[in-house]
C-alpha cells in the first residue's frame, strides 16, 4: 500500500507534503486530556497500551494527518533503566539525578522487559490504522537524554551535563555507551513491533560548540544509525538535531539519517544551501505561528512549502504544538498544507 510519508522519508517528492505535528497526541485536545485524567499518571499512560494506542490515534481521527506517532516519552528510557523518573503536573519531568557512582546502578538488562507495554502499544496501532498511514517510533538520542538524566530536570543551557562532559569524560562516555545500546535495542524492537519509521529527538542539539556538538551528537547518533541498520537492514530513520544551526551538513552526512527535521530557527534558503540535493527535510513552522493563528500563519506555511519544493519534504512544526493551541488553527494549517484553500 502507498504510504505518502514513508515515501517522502524514502526520498519520493509527493505533489501534496505529506504532514503530521511533533506532540500530536497532547494536552491540547479534550479527548487527550479525557484519557490522560483516566491514566492516572502520565507514566502509567505511557505503560497503558490500550490507552496509549487509543490517544496515538486521536489526532487521526480529528485531522487529515498522514502518520501516527507512537504515544510514549524520551524520558522513558531512564525509567526502564532503573532512574527514578516522576513527571509533576505543570512543571515537566523530574528525576533523581545521577552521579558517576550512579551509573553502575543502571540496568541495561532491565530495558526491553519494562518498555513490553510500549511494544505493544506500537502493535496495537499497527492493527487500527489505516494502511495510508505511516507509523512513526522514536527515541530521545543520548545527549538528549543525559540533560535530564544528570540536571535531574530540564534546563535553559544543559550547564550540568555539559560540565559533567568536560570534568568527568570516563564517566560520561559510560552513560553515552549505555545509551547508544539502549536506543539501538528500543528502535530494532519498535521497527519489529510495527513502527515503519523512527525519529531520534535530539531536542537539545543547542548550545553546543563544534567539538562537543562531533562527540555528544553525531558520533552517538552514527553508531544508533549503523546499530539499527546492522540489525533491520534499510531502517528509515528521521534525526532531530534540534538547534544543530550550521552544523546540519556534517550532521546528515556522518549519521545517515534518511531524513532530517529542520527547527523553526532554521532559515529555509540556508537549509538548502546546506543540505544535499534530494534530501528529504520535515518541518519546520514555528509553533507559535500555529498558536496565533491567521494569515501570518498561511503565509508562513506557504514560504516553507514553497521553499522545500525542490526536495522531498514532509510538513511539519520546528517544535512540538503548544498545549495552547486553538483545534481551529490546526484545521486551517492541514487545509492550507494539504492545499484546500
Ligand atoms: O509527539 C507525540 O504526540 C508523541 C508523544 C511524545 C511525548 N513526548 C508526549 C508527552 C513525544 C514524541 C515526546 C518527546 C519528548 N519528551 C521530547 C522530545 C521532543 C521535544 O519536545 O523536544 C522531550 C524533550 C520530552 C520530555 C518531556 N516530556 C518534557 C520536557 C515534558 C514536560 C513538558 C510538557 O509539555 O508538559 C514531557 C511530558 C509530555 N510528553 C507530555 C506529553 C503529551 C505532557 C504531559 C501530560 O500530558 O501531562
Amino acid at each position: 500500500m502507498h504510504k505518502p510519508l514513508l515515501e517522502t522519508v524514502a526520498g519520493l517528492r509527493q505533489a501534496t507534503p505529506p504532514l503530521w505535528i511533533m506532540r500530536q497526541a497532547g494536552r491540547y485536545l479534550p479527548e487527550y486530556r479525557e484519557v490522560r485524567a483516566r491514566a492516572g499518571s502520565f507514566l502509567e499512560l505511557c505503560y497503558n497500551p490500550e490507552l496509549a494506542a487509543e490517544v496515538t490515534l486521536q489526532p487521526l481521527r480529528r485531522f487529515d494527518l498522514d502518520a501516527a506517532i507512537l504515544f510514549s516519552d524520551i524520558l522513558v528510557i531512564p525509567d526502564a533503566l532503573g532512574q527514578t523518573v516522576r513527571f509533576e503536573v505543570g512543571e515537566g519531568p523530574r528525576l533523581e539525578p545521577i552521579s558517576p557512582e550512579g551509573l553502575g546502578k543502571l540496568r541495561p538488562d532491565n530495558l526491553i522487559p519494562h518498555l513490553m507495554p510500549v511494544l505493544e502499544t506500537l502493535q496495537r496501532v499497527k492493527s487500527a490504522l489505516a494502511p495510508e498511514k505511516t507509523l512513526i517510533g522514536f527515541c530521545g538520542s543520548p545527549w538528549t537524554i543525559a540533560t535530564y538524566m544528570i540536571a535531574g530536570q530540564g534546563s535553559t543551557d544543559q550547564a550540568a551535563a555539559r560540565i559533567f562532559a568536560l570534568t568527568q569524560p570516563d564517566a560520561f562516555k559510560h552513560l553515552i555507551d549505555i545509551l547508544v545500546e539502549a536506543s539501538i535495542a528500543y528502535l530494532v524492537a519498535q521497527l519489529r513491533a510495527g513502527a515503519d519509521v523512527v525519529q531520534l529527538f535530539e531536542s537539545w542539539a543547542l548550545n553546543l560548540d563544534e567539538v562537543s556538538f562531533r562527540a555528544q551528537v553525531i558520533e552517538p547518533n552514527r553508531r544508533i544509525v549503523a546499530g539499527v541498520r546492522a540489525e533491520v537492514p534499510g531502517a528509515r530513520i528521521i534525526g532531530f538535531p534540534r538547534g544543530a544551526a550550521g552544523m546540519i551538513g556534517e550532521y546528515v552526512a556522518a549519521t545517515g539519517v534518511d531524513a532530517l527535521g529542520l527547527d523553526y530557527a532554521m532559515p529555509v534558503g540556508f537549509a538548502g544551501k546546506l543540505l544535499p540535493q534530494g534530501l528529504p527535510v520535515q518541518g519546520n513552522l514555528d509553533p507559535i505561528r500555529l498558536l496565533a493563528g491567521g494569515a501570518q500563519m498561511e503565509r508562513r506555511i506557504d514560504e516553507i512549502l514553497e521553499g522545500f519544493a525542490n526536495r522531498p519534504h514532509i510538513f511539519n512544526l520546528g517544535h512540538g504544538i503548544l498545549p495552547e493551541t486553538p483545534i481551529a488553527h490546526v484545521d486551517q494549517l492541514v487545509a492550507r498544507v494539504k492545499g484546500r484553500n
